[in-house]
């Protein structure tokens, strides 16, 4: 059983055409020596940059000077409203995360916005997070519902985590990571599992009980096709989310979002 999120999907780029069709927004997405499929996931924020009506620039660089260069120019440029990292980077991101104005921080990852997330004060959250807690919220009632979340990274991980426990969603968490013991017996006790490992057919069918509620971040390439990290035979028994689609499309469309919110925030300072 699959969930659908094209409703979502619908609602968040209505909401943002209302916005880049009043005013001139501006996304820069910068790399470091992108490869091949790196340039594909840019490529394609171009394109749906385009059909949001917001202009888009990608900056390459060679060097890790001249990527942390781009960073601080971009901070200055007014006609830059918000900054995408390319990541992985060869090194901690946590030090150039450090560099990007949160004023400009589209993914909502800086130490700075982080740390507001935890307060409940965020203006931007984090993109992948904020895309699982809202495709949820369409689906179901999170309050008082037991969620497990595998995987703990800064992007995922962690920030959905927080943000499934805090006051507006009143879920209970289990975060589960490479040195959890016995995972299975805490899916089975779970209403909704988040699964964000990276591993094709992580979760298989005799880990999740009838009818729970599976988020599948995962993005897999296994023989040129990108699957997830959920075996196919779960959708049988639970409600899932898709890969392609699901979570990855509703993330693409929160970081404009969240392009759209920075405006306001860099228009009026006080909001910030
Ligand atoms: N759809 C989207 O929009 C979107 C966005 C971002 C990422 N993703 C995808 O989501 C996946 C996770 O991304 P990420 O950036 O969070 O990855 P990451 O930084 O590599 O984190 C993976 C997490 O999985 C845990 N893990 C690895 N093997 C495990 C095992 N055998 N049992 C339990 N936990 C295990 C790791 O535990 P340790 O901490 O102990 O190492 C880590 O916390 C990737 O496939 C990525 O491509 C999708």
């Amino acid at each position: 059983m699959i969930i659908s999120v094209d409703t979502l999907s619908n609602k968040i780029k209505e909401k943002i055409l209302k916005i880049s069709k009043k005013h001139n927004l501006k996304l820069v997405s910068v790399a470091l020596e992108p490869d091949k499929a790196t340039l594909a996931y840019l490529n394609s924020q171009k394109k749906m940059s385009k059909n949001l009506n917001i202009e888009y620039e990608i900056i390459k660089t060679n060097s890790k000077k001249k990527l942390i260069e781009s960073i601080l120019e971009l901070n200055k440029d007014k006609k830059v409203n918000g900054i995408f990292l390319s990541q992985p980077l060869p090194f901690d991101t946590y030090e150039i995360s450090l560099l990007i104005d949160p004023k400009k921080d589209v993914e909502g990852i800086t130490p700075y916005n982080l740390g507001k997330l935890i307060y409940g004060k965020s203006f931007v959250k984090p993109c992948t997070a904020d895309s699982i807690i809202r495709i949820l919220q369409s689906f179901t009632n999170l309050d008082g519902k037991k969620v497990s979340v595998i995987g703990r990274s800064v992007i995922v991980g962690m920030p959905v985590s927080i943000m499934l426990s805090n006051k507006e969603n009143n879920a209970t968490v289990t975060i589960c990571h490479s040195h959890t013991k016995n995972i299975k017996e805490i899916t089975l006790n779970s209403d909704i599992i988040v699964s964000a490992v990276g591993h094709p057919n992580f979760i298989t069918k005799d880990m999740i009980r009838k009818n729970s509620i599976i988020i599948d971040v995962g993005i897999n390439v296994v023989n040129g096709e990108i699957i997830g990290d959920v075996e196919k035979s779960v959708q049988d028994i639970a409600f899932i989310t898709e890969v392609p689609g699901g979570v990855g499309e509703i993330t693409s469309l929160i970081l404009f979002e969240n392009l759209t919110k920075l405006f306001f925030i860099q228009m009026d300072k006080k909001q910030a």
